[in-house]
This record gives C-alpha cells, structure tokens and sequence, in this order.
C-alpha cells in the first residue's frame, strides 16, 4: 500500500455533514422563489397534460394555491392568464382590460394578502389572436414601436390594479424604458420592473403555450427572442435594461443557460432572476415519472446550480415542493 504524498486533500473538506455544511457555498430558501401561477375563468382547475402536478386555476383554486404556498413560506407568485379566443384580438386590447381576468385577480390577492409580492407578465400573447407578444403587420413583422405603446398600457393597468412588479416578457426595444416613463407618469413611482432581458427563442417554452393556448398561429419568435447561440447579445440587452431603469434582470431559460446567468451576474450590480421554464419542469417530472430519475433530489439540485451559477431569484413551477423539502430539511 503505497501512500501519496499529498499536502493538498480537498476531501478533507468533505468528510462529514457538519464540515460539508460549514463549507457550502450557495443555498436555497424559500424567500428566493417567484412561483408562477395559470389562471383562467371557468369553475374548475384544468390539468396542464405536459406539466403534471400543475394547472390551469379556477379563481377558486387559484386562493386555495395562494394559501398552500404561502404556508409553505413563499412569498411572491406571478400570474399567467388563459384567455377565451373571443377575447383574443390583433391588437392584444383586452391586455389592459380593467375588469380584466388579471387585474381582477390582483385585487382580490392584495386584499386577502397585503403581504404577497404581486408579480404580472407583461406581453401580449395571452390576448393576441396571432399568439404573438407583439402585434403583427399584414406583412407578418412584428411592429416594436406600436406594441410598446399597448405594452405600457397593459403595465398601468396591473398598477392601478396593485401589482407590485411589473414584469415584460415581451422582448420589444424599448419597453422598459417606456413603461418605466408610464408609470412614474401615472405616479406609480413604487412600482418595480423585473425585466425579461435575455429571453431566448426557446423551445423550452412548449408546455407553457399549451398551458395558455398561446401558441403563434404563424411564424416563430426569432424576430424579438434571442439566439440560443447568443451571449454577449444578452449583456447588451443588460446595459439597455439598467439604463431604462429595469429594478432586477431576468435570464430564461435557467438550466440549459447558466452560462448566461453568470455572465450576466458579473455584468451587473442588479438582482439577477432566472426562470425555470415549463420545459425544464416537463422534463425533470416525466424523467421521474418512469423512476429514471429521483425527483427531489434532481430538483433540488438543478435550483441550486441556478442559484450557483449567479440568480438570487428563482422562478420555478416547483416552488412549492422545492419549500416543502427544504423544510423538511434538504440542502
Ligand atoms: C410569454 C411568456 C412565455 C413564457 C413566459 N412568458 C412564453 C413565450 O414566450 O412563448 C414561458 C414560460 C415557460 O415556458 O414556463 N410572453
């Protein structure tokens, strides 16, 4: 038996729990999710087939999923609407419909729970016949200059309803800026501005569109979505998010993007959100669905390699189980 001469051993640092936990670099609480919510008018919560566990909510089951989670110490939900086709419209109008599915809803939450960080989606797809964020051209572009002035609507219209974060998704230039300007016109100085900064044309985002019935009827996003090929792209979109006066930026995907995480990270004094995506949850549930893989274990720590890779915040449709492990005392 030989014995190597080594001065350096990192296992050393390994060697039981307590050293293992004295030494760990990045954690997870609940604090750090946004936990994202569908909703919808009709009377019963509606299953979303490719995300299992997770529903399209009735109003009902929407407070019954508030009150779950904020037992389970989360903090903050953002809101996504299904909207009927009747509603839907080229110019996205019922967006900042004041008797709206959203506004409606946000204030009955800020009554029954002042204390719930209120986060909105800003974009137009929910409500546009073309199932694009933006509106569409007779040619097919998509018009940056027009959206954005619906776009800003849409943002006083959660205001005046109590949303606390604004948050667009949209990818249009010029919009934080825009409704940063509306806003404190309005006197909504308060309110803040998640951006969506480096939004990817993703696929990740299928099961989502399925949640919503959002899909585009043509075309694809890649006019306004970045290039999954991209990085130094997204630290642009960094610089003209902070000089807008965008209050944290947002990395989506997270998992398939940590990279642009932590380049985004060290580009910016701002809080960093990431979004796991409704494909990243598909994937995680169906794999541990067959056994193949061991769910807590593989989500918990794909929420921690997001945290490592630079996000203070998580957007994560497994908020709730990700709180009840860590209560019940996972890293
Ligand atoms: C819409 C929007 C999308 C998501 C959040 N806001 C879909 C899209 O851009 O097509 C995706 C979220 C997810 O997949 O979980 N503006």
């Amino acid at each position: 038996m030989t014995r190597l001469d080594l001065p350096a051993r990192p296992r050393r640092n390994r060697k039981s729990a307590a050293i293992r936990d004295a030494v760990r670099e990045t954690w997870l609480g609940p604090e750090h999710f946004i936990y994202p919510l569908f909703i919808h008018e009709g009377a019963d919560d509606i299953p979303i087939n490719s995300m299992p566990g997770r529903a399209r909510l009735s109003p009902d089951g929407l407070l019954r999923e508030v009150d779950r989670a904020l037992a389970l110490g989360l903090r903050s939900v953002v809101l996504f609407p299904a909207i009927p086709d009747p509603l839907k419209t080229s110019d996205g109008r019922e967006a900042h419909n004041d008797e709206g599915l959203i506004p409606r809803t946000i204030r009955t939450l800020a009554r029954r729970w002042p204390e719930l960080v209120i986060v909105t989606d800003v974009a137009l797809d929910p409500y546009s016949s073309d199932g694009h964020d933006g509106i569409v051209a007779p040619d097919g572009r998509i018009l940056n200059d027009e959206t954005v002035e619906v776009l800003v609507e849409q943002a006083l219209c959660h205001a005046r309803a109590g949303a606390h974060v604004i948050s667009p998704s949209d990818m249009m230039d010029g919009r934080v800026g825009a409704i940063r300007y509306g806003l404190d016109q309005a006197g909504f100085t308060e309110v803040s501005i998640l951006a969506y900064t480096a939004k990817y044309a993703s696929a990740f985002y299928g099961p989502f569109r399925e949640a919503l019935d959002s899909a585009p009827k043509h075309g694809d996003k890649k006019t306004y979505q970045m290039d999954p090929a991209n990085v130094r792209e997204a630290l642009r979109e960094v610089e003209l998010d902070e000089a807008e006066g965008a209050d944290m930026i947002m990395v989506k995907p997270a998992g398939p993007y940590l990279d642009v995480i932590r380049a985004v990270r060290e580009a910016t004094p701002l809080p960093v959100a990431a979004y796991q995506v409704s494909g990243e949850y598909a994937m995680l549930k169906a794999a541990s669905e067959r056994g193949w893989l061991d769910e807590r274990k593989v989500v918990m720590e794909s929420l921690i390699a997001i945290r490592r890779a630079g996000a203070d915040v998580i957007l994560s449709y497994f908020a709730p189980e990700a709180a009840a492990w860590l209560r019940a005392g996972s890293p």
